[in-house]
């Protein structure tokens, strides 16, 4: 393929991620968006493929098909509940992509640059490839607490902010001797430079992620993917490769975005997430003053059927049960009865950005009804019944009334102003952030126990029998 044309290619790939990630920003364009992020990834990979000879083309196979198949598998298999965990472990490949990349353009023997090219392709190396390292382990760390190999809690070492510091301040000494040692000529200094930031960085990557609390990890996937595009977009300077720095810095700045947009949904600064520190393991029963009242499905049942507006509110044991089609069907029926039924989503429910949303739209609850925190918390008052469906943290009023709360100032759906509240979960015990809940014990909120679709199926069965 003439370089023009894969020049053109390029761009044209580019901008199908540019509309690709405008269309993920809403459920209803986002089999759309989705659509052009494969089309423009099909582009990318021919036009990288023409440029190859023959041994390129046999090297481009071996490594694609393999990791297409392994891609396609696991991506099919994998629960919705698990995917914050797989974006981890992709987040991972890419760092070690960055690293791998990195010292492959260093040991490159066809590299003709000299002067100041050859001190910022250095430069952009070494970035690169500690870039790359943090987000590797850092990742794969993310991965093992995610998926409950590591526990939740934050791993605190005496004077850890100094460590930290003191590892940068290495990190950058190193930087200096690698770019000297590369531009003496000497290639073993340099690898072995190289070689030992890759480790400290990695070792940072290990120690920030291990400090983080299990209620601050969803922004920690999101600040590793910002890094994975930053590793990307270092990996495209070094190969002169224009496209992969364009989606880097996508996926680069998307992340950074994505990062913020949540800190600001727990009302937690970035740097304060950074740090570390905070959150405790999940599931645990933590006391709360009070006595919790028990209802039964007939109980509920007979609240919902007198009232007049409901609304739902779905967190991550809706995602766990599987819940969502029979709440599907709920809602018809509710509906079809003149009652007034919306959802309440907030930002952070579940596990992943958009959690909620994907669900609801997969069990084709209309988009007209599934409202924002920020469009639906005045309208609590006016409410007659909330369902809060395997929520916990994201309806906790500690977060507005006790100040000394771990959660303290994060905005929350204020559902207890409603006039009756309904819970639904398995048992008194705590969710991600591992603390208690005073909800459970005011005095409008009633606790319906079990798994949350047995319940909304049996509940089903008595509002259609009844
Ligand atoms: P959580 O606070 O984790 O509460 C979920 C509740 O669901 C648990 O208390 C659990 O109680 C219940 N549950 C679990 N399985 C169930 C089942 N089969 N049937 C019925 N209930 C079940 O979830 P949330 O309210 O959605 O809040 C989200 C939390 O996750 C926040 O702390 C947030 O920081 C964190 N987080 C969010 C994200 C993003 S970006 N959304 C990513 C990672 C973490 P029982 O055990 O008693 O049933």
């Amino acid at each position: 393929m003439p370089n023009n044309i894969a020049t053109v290619a390029y761009i044209i790939a580019a901008a199908l991620f540019i509309l690709s990630l405008s269309g993920l920003a809403h459920p209803k364009t986002s089999r759309r968006g989705n659509l052009f992020g494969i089309i423009g990834m099909l582009v990318a990979l021919i036009a990288t493929a023409f440029h190859l000879n023959a041994s390129g083309w046999m090297m481009f196979l071996i490594a694609l098909i393999p990791a297409a198949i392994i891609g396609a598998t696991l991506a099919s298999r994998v629960k919705m509940t698990e995917m914050p965990q797989l974006v981890a472990m992709l987040h991972s490949f890419v760092g070690a992509a960055a690293v791998l990349v990195g010292f492959a353009t260093l040991l490159d023997p066809h590299a003709q640059l000299a002067g100041s090219e050859l001190l910022i392709h250095n430069i952009e190396i070494y970035i690169g490839v500690c870039i790359g390292s943090i987000t590797f382990t850092g990742s794969i760390i993310a991965f093992a607490k995610l998926h409950g190999m590591i526990g939740g809690k934050p791993l605190i070492l005496p004077a850890r902010h100094l460590l930290n510091i003191i590892v940068i301040l290495i990190t950058i000494v190193l930087g200096v001797m690698f770019t000297q040692a590369v531009g003496d000529h000497d290639m073993t200094k340099a690898l072995w430079v190289l070689g030992i930031a890759t480790v400290i960085t990695g070792l940072l990557g290990v120690h920030m992620v291990m400090a983080i609390g299990g209620a601050d990890m969803p922004v920690v996937v999101s600040m590793l993917n910002s890094y994975s595009g930053w590793a990307a977009a270092a990996a495209g300077f070094m190969l002169s490769n224009d496209l992969l720095i364009i989606t880097g810095a996508l996926v680069g700045s998307s992340g950074a975005i994505l990062s913020y947009i949540m800190c600001r949904g727990m009302n937690r600064s970035f740097i304060s997430v950074i740090l570390g520190g905070f959150g405790a393991a999940e599931g645990t029963a933590v006391a709360v003053e009070g006595e919790h009242t028990e209802i039964k499905v007939d109980g509920t049942v007979d609240l919902i059927r007198n009232a007049k507006s409901i609304v739902i509110v779905p967190g991550y044991g809706m995602a766990v049960a599987q819940a969502q089609h029979t709440l599907s069907e709920i809602v018809k029926e509710l509906e079809a009865a003149g009652t007034k039924v919306r959802f309440a989503i907030h930002p952070i429910a579940g596990r992943l950005p958009g959690h909620m949303n994907v669900l609801l739209a997969e069990a084709n609850v209309s988009y007209d009804i599934v409202l924002e925190m920020d469009e639906i918390n005045e309208d609590f008052p006016e409410t007659d019944l909330v369902l809060v469906i395997g929520a916990n943290d994201i309806v906790n009023p500690s977060a507005l009334d006790d100040p000394a709360s771990p959660i303290a100032g994060m905005p929350v759906l204020e559902v207890w102003k409603a006039k009756d509240v309904i819970v639904m979960k398995r048992s008194m015990a705590s969710g991600y952030a591992g603390i208690g809940n005073p909800l459970f014990v005011k005095e409008n909120t009633k606790m319906l126990f079990g798994d949350a679709k047995k319940n909304v199926d049996a509940i089903l069965t008595a509002y259609r029998t009844g």
